[in-house]
Protein backbone atom coordinates (compact mmCIF):
# COMPACT_ATOMS: atom_id res chain seq x y z
CA UNK A 1 0.00 0.00 0.00
CA UNK A 2 1.55 3.56 -0.90
CA UNK A 3 2.17 5.30 1.89
CA UNK A 4 0.56 8.85 1.77
CA UNK A 5 1.78 11.66 4.57
CA UNK A 6 -0.16 15.04 4.78
CA UNK A 7 1.88 17.42 6.48
CA UNK A 8 -0.13 21.22 7.74
CA UNK A 9 3.34 23.50 8.44
CA UNK A 10 5.11 21.76 5.74
CA UNK A 11 7.08 25.56 4.98
CA UNK A 12 7.66 25.43 8.78
CA UNK A 13 11.35 24.73 10.05
CA UNK A 14 9.96 20.98 11.64
CA UNK A 15 7.80 20.45 8.42
CA UNK A 16 10.87 20.52 6.37
CA UNK A 17 12.91 18.23 8.04
CA UNK A 18 9.87 15.88 8.42
CA UNK A 19 9.37 16.00 4.73
CA UNK A 20 13.05 14.77 3.74
CA UNK A 21 12.85 11.77 6.78
CA UNK A 22 9.46 10.63 5.13
CA UNK A 23 10.58 10.77 1.42
CA UNK A 24 14.01 8.91 2.54
CA UNK A 25 11.36 6.16 4.27
CA UNK A 26 9.39 5.98 0.90
CA UNK A 27 6.33 8.18 1.71
CA UNK A 28 4.28 10.15 -1.14
CA UNK A 29 4.61 13.73 0.51
CA UNK A 30 2.10 16.27 0.18
CA UNK A 31 2.47 19.87 2.43
CA UNK A 32 -0.40 21.81 3.47
CA UNK A 33 0.85 25.64 2.44
CA UNK A 34 -1.46 28.93 3.13
CA UNK A 35 -1.68 30.77 0.52
CA UNK A 36 0.86 33.98 0.77
CA UNK A 37 1.14 37.23 -1.06
CA UNK A 38 5.13 36.51 -1.51
CA UNK A 39 6.49 33.02 -1.60
CA UNK A 40 7.21 30.82 1.40
CA UNK A 41 8.64 27.90 0.18
CA UNK A 42 12.65 28.76 1.28
CA UNK A 43 12.81 25.68 4.04
CA UNK A 44 11.84 22.75 1.08
CA UNK A 45 13.29 24.54 -2.43
CA UNK A 46 15.34 21.82 -2.52
CA UNK A 47 12.44 19.33 -2.17
CA UNK A 48 9.83 20.85 -4.45
CA UNK A 49 10.31 18.18 -6.58
CA UNK A 50 9.38 15.47 -4.84
CA UNK A 51 6.65 16.53 -2.71
CA UNK A 52 3.12 17.96 -3.37
CA UNK A 53 1.87 20.51 -1.87
CA UNK A 54 -1.94 22.05 -1.75
CA UNK A 55 -3.44 24.84 -0.50
CA UNK A 56 -5.60 24.89 2.96
CA UNK A 57 -5.64 26.62 6.26
CA UNK A 58 -6.38 25.72 9.85
CA UNK A 59 -8.81 28.63 9.92
CA UNK A 60 -10.84 26.86 6.51
CA UNK A 61 -12.61 23.82 7.86
CA UNK A 62 -13.47 22.98 4.41
CA UNK A 63 -10.16 23.61 2.58
CA UNK A 64 -9.27 20.97 5.01
CA UNK A 65 -12.48 18.17 4.58
CA UNK A 66 -12.14 18.74 0.40
CA UNK A 67 -7.75 18.11 0.71
CA UNK A 68 -8.30 14.85 2.43
CA UNK A 69 -10.89 13.99 0.11
CA UNK A 70 -8.20 14.83 -2.67
CA UNK A 71 -5.45 13.48 -1.55
CA UNK A 72 -6.52 10.46 0.98
CA UNK A 73 -3.56 10.55 3.12
CA UNK A 74 -2.54 7.81 5.05
CA UNK A 75 -0.94 9.92 7.94
CA UNK A 76 -1.64 13.48 8.72
CA UNK A 77 0.95 15.72 10.69
CA UNK A 78 -0.65 18.67 12.52
CA UNK A 79 2.55 21.06 13.00
CA UNK A 80 1.04 24.18 11.58
CA UNK A 81 0.70 26.17 14.36
CA UNK A 82 1.01 30.14 15.44
CA UNK A 83 3.96 28.89 17.39
CA UNK A 84 5.72 31.91 18.56
CA UNK A 85 4.99 32.39 22.21
CA UNK A 86 5.90 36.55 22.57
CA UNK A 87 3.54 36.80 19.48
CA UNK A 88 0.60 35.06 21.15
CA UNK A 89 0.28 37.63 24.07
CA UNK A 90 -0.40 40.51 21.34
CA UNK A 91 -2.84 38.01 19.12
CA UNK A 92 -4.51 36.17 21.81
CA UNK A 93 -7.41 34.93 19.61
CA UNK A 94 -5.91 34.34 16.61
CA UNK A 95 -3.36 31.93 18.14
CA UNK A 96 -6.65 30.40 19.96
CA UNK A 97 -7.87 30.16 16.33
CA UNK A 98 -5.06 28.32 14.81
CA UNK A 99 -3.51 26.73 17.38
CA UNK A 100 -6.39 25.07 19.47
CA UNK A 101 -9.25 25.24 17.27
CA UNK A 102 -7.58 24.35 13.98
CA UNK A 103 -6.53 21.20 15.86
CA UNK A 104 -10.48 20.43 15.98
CA UNK A 105 -11.13 21.48 12.30
CA UNK A 106 -8.63 18.65 11.62
CA UNK A 107 -9.66 16.07 13.53
CA UNK A 108 -12.94 16.42 13.05
CA UNK A 109 -12.24 16.52 9.25
CA UNK A 110 -10.58 13.27 9.58
CA UNK A 111 -13.37 12.00 11.61
CA UNK A 112 -15.61 12.85 8.77
CA UNK A 113 -13.64 11.54 5.55
CA UNK A 114 -11.62 8.71 6.78
CA UNK A 115 -11.06 8.00 10.16
CA UNK A 116 -8.25 5.43 9.77
CA UNK A 117 -5.84 8.05 9.19
CA UNK A 118 -3.43 8.36 11.87
CA UNK A 119 -2.68 11.53 13.75
CA UNK A 120 0.28 13.49 14.92
CA UNK A 121 -0.73 16.16 17.20
CA UNK A 122 2.29 18.76 17.67
CA UNK A 123 1.69 19.61 21.38
CA UNK A 124 5.19 21.53 23.20
CA UNK A 125 6.62 21.41 26.78
CA UNK A 126 5.64 25.21 26.40
CA UNK A 127 2.23 22.88 28.14
CA UNK A 128 3.81 22.87 31.74
CA UNK A 129 5.08 26.37 31.75
CA UNK A 130 5.15 26.76 35.60
CA UNK A 131 6.46 23.24 36.12
CA UNK A 132 4.87 21.39 38.34
CA UNK A 133 8.25 18.86 38.82
CA UNK A 134 11.60 18.40 37.39
CA UNK A 135 12.04 17.11 35.38
CA UNK A 136 8.95 16.55 32.84
CA UNK A 137 6.81 13.81 31.72
CA UNK A 138 3.79 12.35 30.61
CA UNK A 139 2.28 12.55 33.94
CA UNK A 140 3.36 15.66 35.07
CA UNK A 141 0.33 18.64 35.39
CA UNK A 142 -0.15 21.38 33.02
CA UNK A 143 0.66 24.87 34.12
CA UNK A 144 0.80 27.05 30.52
CA UNK A 145 2.09 30.22 30.71
CA UNK A 146 0.91 32.63 27.63
CA UNK A 147 -1.96 32.32 25.35
CA UNK A 148 0.15 30.05 23.17
CA UNK A 149 0.79 27.33 25.74
CA UNK A 150 -2.90 27.42 26.56
CA UNK A 151 -3.81 26.80 22.76
CA UNK A 152 -1.46 24.02 23.04
CA UNK A 153 -2.98 22.41 26.04
CA UNK A 154 -6.19 22.82 24.27
CA UNK A 155 -4.83 21.53 20.99
CA UNK A 156 -3.21 18.57 23.19
CA UNK A 157 -6.51 17.51 24.85
CA UNK A 158 -8.98 17.60 22.02
CA UNK A 159 -6.69 15.11 20.10
CA UNK A 160 -6.56 12.74 23.20
CA UNK A 161 -10.53 12.89 23.35
CA UNK A 162 -10.95 11.94 20.01
CA UNK A 163 -8.75 9.27 20.09
CA UNK A 164 -11.13 7.98 22.95
CA UNK A 165 -14.41 9.10 21.54
CA UNK A 166 -14.03 8.07 17.74
CA UNK A 167 -11.27 5.93 18.48
CA UNK A 168 -8.63 7.76 15.85
CA UNK A 169 -5.19 6.70 15.98
CA UNK A 170 -4.52 10.07 16.89
CA UNK A 171 -1.18 10.58 19.24
CA UNK A 172 0.35 13.40 20.83
CA UNK A 173 4.08 14.34 20.57
CA UNK A 174 4.95 17.17 23.34
CA UNK A 175 7.95 18.29 22.32
CA UNK A 176 11.08 20.39 23.96
CA UNK A 177 12.64 22.80 22.39
CA UNK A 178 14.71 21.73 19.24
CA UNK A 179 16.73 24.07 17.27
CA UNK A 180 18.53 23.97 13.80
CA UNK A 181 19.67 26.46 11.32
CA UNK A 182 16.10 26.56 9.68
CA UNK A 183 14.91 28.22 12.71
CA UNK A 184 12.67 31.08 12.66
CA UNK A 185 15.04 34.40 13.20
CA UNK A 186 12.80 35.77 15.98
CA UNK A 187 13.66 32.40 18.19
CA UNK A 188 16.45 32.97 20.92
CA UNK A 189 18.67 30.12 19.72
CA UNK A 190 18.46 31.59 15.92
CA UNK A 191 18.49 35.32 16.65
CA UNK A 192 21.74 34.78 18.61
CA UNK A 193 24.15 32.52 15.67
CA UNK A 194 22.49 35.14 13.56
CA UNK A 195 23.03 37.98 15.47
CA UNK A 196 26.83 36.64 16.28
CA UNK A 197 27.54 35.77 13.01
CA UNK A 198 26.37 39.36 11.95
CA UNK A 199 28.93 40.48 14.62
CA UNK A 200 31.81 38.80 13.59
CA UNK A 201 31.11 39.77 10.09
CA UNK A 202 31.20 43.70 11.21
CA UNK A 203 27.54 44.09 10.11
CA UNK A 204 26.54 44.42 13.60
CA UNK A 205 27.52 45.70 16.92
CA UNK A 206 24.91 44.26 19.43
CA UNK A 207 23.04 42.01 19.65
CA UNK A 208 19.58 42.83 22.23
CA UNK A 209 17.91 40.35 24.50
CA UNK A 210 15.26 39.61 26.76
CA UNK A 211 15.36 37.21 30.08
CA UNK A 212 18.89 35.61 29.90
CA UNK A 213 18.32 33.79 32.96
CA UNK A 214 15.22 31.14 30.78
CA UNK A 215 16.26 27.60 30.82
CA UNK A 216 14.82 25.24 28.10
CA UNK A 217 16.04 21.99 27.03
CA UNK A 218 17.49 22.06 23.44
CA UNK A 219 17.22 19.23 20.93
CA UNK A 220 18.50 19.77 16.93
CA UNK A 221 14.97 19.66 15.26
CA UNK A 222 16.44 16.73 12.46
CA UNK A 223 16.56 14.55 15.40
CA UNK A 224 12.61 15.08 16.88
CA UNK A 225 10.75 14.52 14.12
CA UNK A 226 11.88 11.03 13.89
CA UNK A 227 9.84 10.83 16.85
CA UNK A 228 6.93 12.04 15.29
CA UNK A 229 7.03 9.48 12.69
CA UNK A 230 7.66 6.72 15.24
CA UNK A 231 4.33 7.48 16.96
CA UNK A 232 2.39 6.78 14.19
CA UNK A 233 4.18 3.60 13.40
CA UNK A 234 2.94 1.75 16.71
CA UNK A 235 0.05 -0.41 16.86
CA UNK A 236 -1.70 2.02 20.23
CA UNK A 237 -1.62 5.76 20.04
CA UNK A 238 -0.23 7.59 23.05
CA UNK A 239 1.22 10.56 24.23
CA UNK A 240 5.50 11.10 24.68
CA UNK A 241 7.48 13.78 25.99
CA UNK A 242 10.38 13.33 23.55
CA UNK A 243 13.26 15.77 24.67
CA UNK A 244 17.04 15.84 25.32
CA UNK A 245 17.11 15.66 28.79
CA UNK A 246 19.78 18.37 29.66
CA UNK A 247 18.91 22.16 30.59
CA UNK A 248 20.58 25.43 29.28
CA UNK A 249 20.14 29.24 29.86
CA UNK A 250 20.26 31.88 27.35
CA UNK A 251 23.03 32.89 28.57
CA UNK A 252 25.03 29.90 28.29
CA UNK A 253 23.71 29.85 24.58
CA UNK A 254 25.26 33.09 24.26
CA UNK A 255 28.81 32.35 25.61
CA UNK A 256 28.78 29.55 23.77
CA UNK A 257 27.56 30.84 20.27
CA UNK A 258 29.85 34.05 20.42
CA UNK A 259 33.12 32.03 21.96
CA UNK A 260 33.02 30.11 19.26
CA UNK A 261 33.84 32.81 17.32
CA UNK A 262 36.24 34.18 19.43
CA UNK A 263 34.06 36.97 20.62
CA UNK A 264 33.26 38.01 24.69
CA UNK A 265 29.16 37.73 24.47
CA UNK A 266 29.00 40.24 27.29
CA UNK A 267 30.75 42.60 24.99
CA UNK A 268 28.14 42.73 22.58
CA UNK A 269 25.02 41.58 24.33
CA UNK A 270 22.38 44.04 25.79
CA UNK A 271 19.13 43.34 27.80
CA UNK A 272 16.54 45.05 26.71
CA UNK A 273 12.96 44.80 28.41
CA UNK A 274 10.82 44.64 25.29
CA UNK A 275 12.52 41.38 24.77
CA UNK A 276 10.90 40.05 28.31
CA UNK A 277 7.03 38.43 28.53
CA UNK A 278 4.56 39.25 30.17
CA UNK A 279 4.73 35.43 32.09
CA UNK A 280 7.56 33.60 31.60
CA UNK A 281 8.50 29.75 31.46
CA UNK A 282 11.70 29.51 33.73
CA UNK A 283 12.55 25.85 33.41
CA UNK A 284 11.98 23.50 31.17
CA UNK A 285 13.69 19.70 31.15
CA UNK A 286 12.05 16.57 29.70
CA UNK A 287 12.31 12.92 30.82
CA UNK A 288 11.98 11.01 27.51
CA UNK A 289 12.08 7.77 28.87
CA UNK A 290 9.21 6.68 27.39
CA UNK A 291 10.06 7.93 24.06
CA UNK A 292 13.15 6.15 24.38
CA UNK A 293 12.02 2.38 25.83
CA UNK A 294 8.82 2.46 23.58
CA UNK A 295 9.76 3.58 20.33
CA UNK A 296 13.19 3.49 20.57
CA UNK A 297 13.96 7.03 19.87
CA UNK A 298 17.30 8.47 20.69
CA UNK A 299 18.67 12.05 19.65
CA UNK A 300 22.15 12.22 18.11
CA UNK A 301 23.16 15.83 18.87
CA UNK A 302 25.13 17.38 22.25
CA UNK A 303 24.22 20.76 22.57
CA UNK A 304 27.47 22.42 22.11
CA UNK A 305 27.10 20.33 18.58
CA UNK A 306 23.84 22.31 17.98
CA UNK A 307 24.77 25.49 18.47
CA UNK A 308 28.33 25.52 16.51
CA UNK A 309 25.87 24.04 14.22
CA UNK A 310 23.95 26.87 13.91
CA UNK A 311 26.92 29.68 14.29
CA UNK A 312 28.78 28.01 11.15
CA UNK A 313 25.40 27.96 8.93
CA UNK A 314 24.81 31.79 9.91
CA UNK A 315 28.34 32.59 9.21
CA UNK A 316 28.33 30.70 5.86
CA UNK A 317 25.13 31.99 4.98
CA UNK A 318 25.76 35.73 5.82
CA UNK A 319 29.34 35.85 4.02
CA UNK A 320 27.26 34.66 0.66
CA UNK A 321 28.64 31.05 0.93
CA UNK A 322 25.65 29.32 -0.89
CA UNK A 323 24.20 27.61 1.75
CA UNK A 324 20.76 28.76 2.39
CA UNK A 325 19.44 24.98 3.69
CA UNK A 326 21.24 22.29 5.88
P1 LIG B 1 7.27 27.14 12.53
O1 LIG B 1 8.62 27.10 11.91
O2 LIG B 1 6.80 28.42 13.13
O3 LIG B 1 6.20 26.67 11.42
C1 LIG B 1 4.83 26.87 11.60
C2 LIG B 1 4.11 26.43 10.34
O4 LIG B 1 2.69 26.62 10.51
C3 LIG B 1 4.49 27.22 9.08
O5 LIG B 1 4.57 26.33 7.99
C4 LIG B 1 3.30 28.15 8.90
O6 LIG B 1 3.08 28.54 7.57
C5 LIG B 1 2.17 27.23 9.36
N1 LIG B 1 0.92 27.92 9.68
C6 LIG B 1 0.74 28.94 10.54
N2 LIG B 1 -0.55 29.30 10.57
C7 LIG B 1 -1.22 28.48 9.72
C8 LIG B 1 -2.57 28.35 9.32
N3 LIG B 1 -3.53 29.16 9.79
N4 LIG B 1 -2.89 27.38 8.45
C9 LIG B 1 -1.94 26.57 7.94
N5 LIG B 1 -0.63 26.66 8.25
C10 LIG B 1 -0.28 27.60 9.15
O7 LIG B 1 7.14 26.03 13.67
P2 LIG B 1 8.08 24.75 13.98
O8 LIG B 1 9.17 25.18 14.88
O9 LIG B 1 8.39 24.05 12.72
O10 LIG B 1 7.09 23.89 14.88
C11 LIG B 1 6.20 22.94 14.30
C12 LIG B 1 5.06 22.66 15.28
O11 LIG B 1 5.60 22.11 16.47
C13 LIG B 1 4.26 23.88 15.71
O12 LIG B 1 2.93 23.47 15.92
C14 LIG B 1 4.88 24.28 17.03
O13 LIG B 1 3.95 25.00 17.82
C15 LIG B 1 5.21 22.92 17.59
N6 LIG B 1 6.35 22.84 18.51
C16 LIG B 1 7.55 23.34 18.14
C17 LIG B 1 8.64 23.20 19.00
C18 LIG B 1 10.00 23.72 18.62
O14 LIG B 1 10.85 23.82 19.50
N7 LIG B 1 10.25 24.02 17.35
C19 LIG B 1 8.48 22.53 20.23
C20 LIG B 1 7.23 22.02 20.56
C21 LIG B 1 6.17 22.16 19.69
P3 LIG B 1 3.76 29.90 6.93
O15 LIG B 1 5.10 29.45 6.43
O16 LIG B 1 2.79 30.25 5.87
O17 LIG B 1 3.85 30.90 8.04
N1 LIG C 1 12.43 34.90 21.26
C1 LIG C 1 13.22 35.45 22.19
N2 LIG C 1 13.87 36.61 21.89
N3 LIG C 1 13.33 34.83 23.39
C2 LIG C 1 14.17 35.40 24.29
C3 LIG C 1 14.89 36.57 24.04
C4 LIG C 1 14.73 37.21 22.78
O1 LIG C 1 15.30 38.25 22.49
N4 LIG C 1 15.65 36.85 25.12
C5 LIG C 1 15.41 35.89 26.02
N5 LIG C 1 14.52 35.02 25.52
C6 LIG C 1 13.96 33.85 26.25
C7 LIG C 1 12.44 33.80 26.27
O2 LIG C 1 11.93 34.69 27.25
C8 LIG C 1 12.23 32.33 26.58
O3 LIG C 1 12.29 32.12 27.96
C9 LIG C 1 13.42 31.64 25.92
O4 LIG C 1 14.36 32.67 25.58
C10 LIG C 1 13.08 30.85 24.67
O5 LIG C 1 12.32 31.67 23.81
P1 LIG C 1 11.99 31.23 22.30
O6 LIG C 1 13.22 30.85 21.58
O7 LIG C 1 11.13 32.28 21.72
O8 LIG C 1 11.19 29.84 22.48
P2 LIG C 1 10.04 29.39 23.49
O9 LIG C 1 10.67 28.45 24.48
O10 LIG C 1 9.28 30.54 24.02
O11 LIG C 1 9.06 28.58 22.52
C11 LIG C 1 9.59 27.63 21.60
O12 LIG C 1 9.63 26.37 22.20
C12 LIG C 1 8.36 25.80 22.56
C13 LIG C 1 8.62 24.45 23.21
O13 LIG C 1 8.91 24.62 24.56
C14 LIG C 1 8.69 27.65 20.37
O14 LIG C 1 9.27 26.85 19.36
C15 LIG C 1 7.32 27.07 20.67
O15 LIG C 1 6.57 26.95 19.45
C16 LIG C 1 7.50 25.69 21.30
O16 LIG C 1 6.27 25.10 21.61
Amino acid sequence: MTKRALITGITGQDGSYLAEFLLDEGYEVVGMVRRSSTVTFERIAHLQDRIGTVHGDLLDQASLIDLLRTYRPTEVYNLAAQSFVQTSFGQPVLTGEITALGVTRLLDAIRIVDPDIRFYQASSSEMFGKVHEVPQNEDTPFHPRSPYGVAKVYGHWITVNYRESYGLHASSGMLFNHESPRRGLEFVTRKISHGAARIKLGLDRELRLGNLEAHRDWGFAGDYVKAMWMMLQQETPDDYVVAAGRTHSVREFCNVAFGHLGLNWEDHVVVDEQFFRPAEVDLLVGDATKARTVLGWKDSTTFEELVVMMVDADMDLLSGKLRPIS
